[in-house]
């Protein structure tokens, strides 16, 4: 086609695409170039910000590294990430729902016996967690693999942190035959997600804040059902409803509570204050 104007680029470009049309790809390339343009024409897109766009890809590139996926986070905070993750994982009403997975999972965290402290001296508040897995129908997962991360008492991650050595707040365990797990670690804190880069200035530029609610992150892997990735949330937490990456569901939104110094759940008797969560998660089986 020549004579290209403003009216008829987008049957150009896509003219142009030669894989059959019942090709995913074709679907995925189609519907990119359609709604590019289209958001370029509604919001008449001046050449100035569309160079402001081209530098603003550039950067979110340049902060790219094997510790940190700038444009995973850029995803996380445009809603992308949770759309995705939501049209992907609907589920039988009764299963527990999943949510974001977050940048700071280790795949070699610690094994660990039922019991462990696995908090490794963090700082914050001791906290008994208890938990049951099960499917829909309440019938028992055995032995299960749990596997457990969070950020400390002060809002930070093991691997964020230049001056924490060693993992600590992480680590995989089973449950037991009768899907029952138990561990103890301490309390996370709400924080801000890495905001020193291209999607801080974004978030900056939208008026938005970096919180994230404080939250324990699980992935559950049973044989039989769907890899469960989901977070728990404290349902006292003052950023539930501004949460950075929209990552809190209802359901996920549990009692963390606080109990005087005393006996803890696992019969020690703890000289400071502490919490307690109880918290069950429901399986989705493979059909
Ligand atoms: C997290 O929960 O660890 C997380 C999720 C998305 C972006 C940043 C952090
Ligand atoms: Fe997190």
């Amino acid at each position: 086609m020549l004579n290209i104007d403003d009216k008829n680029i987008t049957q150009a470009v896509l003219s142009r695409i030669s894989i059959p049309t019942d090709d995913r790809m074709h679907t995925i390339f189609t519907g990119l170039i359609e709604h590019l343009h289209s958001f370029a024409r509604e919001v008449q897109l001046t050449e100035q910000e569309w160079e402001k766009g081209i530098e603003f890809l550039t950067l979110v590139g340049k902060y790219c590294s094997p510790e940190r996926q700038e444009f995973i986070l850029l995803s996380d905070v445009l809603g992308l990430s949770s759309l995705v993750i939501a049209q992907n994982n609907r589920k039988p009403a009764g299963c527990t729902e999943s949510t974001v997975f977050g940048p700071f999972h280790v795949a070699e965290a610690p094994l660990l016996e039922p019991g462990d402290d696995f908090s490794q001296g963090a700082p914050g508040t001791p906290w008994f967690v208890t938990g049951k897995v099960t499917g829909i129908g309440g019938e028992t997962v055995a032995n299960a693999t749990i596997d457990i991360w969070h950020a400390d008492g002060e809002g930070q991650y093991d691997v964020q942190a230049a001056d924490i050595h060693g993992l600590r707040c992480r680590g995989v365990m089973k449950a037991d035959s009768q899907g029952n797990f138990f561990f103890r670690t301490v309390v996370p804190e709400a924080y801000e997600i890495p905001s020193d880069g291209p999607v801080g200035s974004l978030l900056a530029a939208q008026g938005r804040a970096a919180w994230r609610p404080a939250h324990l992150h699980f992935m559950i892997n049973a044989e039989g059902y769907q890899r469960l990735i989901t977070h728990v949330f404290n349902k006292e937490d003052e950023y539930l409803n501004s949460d950075s990456v929209f990552g809190v569901r209802a359901s996920l939104i549990a009692d963390w509570v606080k109990h005087a110094p005393g006996i803890a759940p696992d019969g020690t008797f703890c000289p400071q204050s502490f919490c307690t969560l109880d918290f069950n998660f429901v399986l989705n089986p493979i059909s």
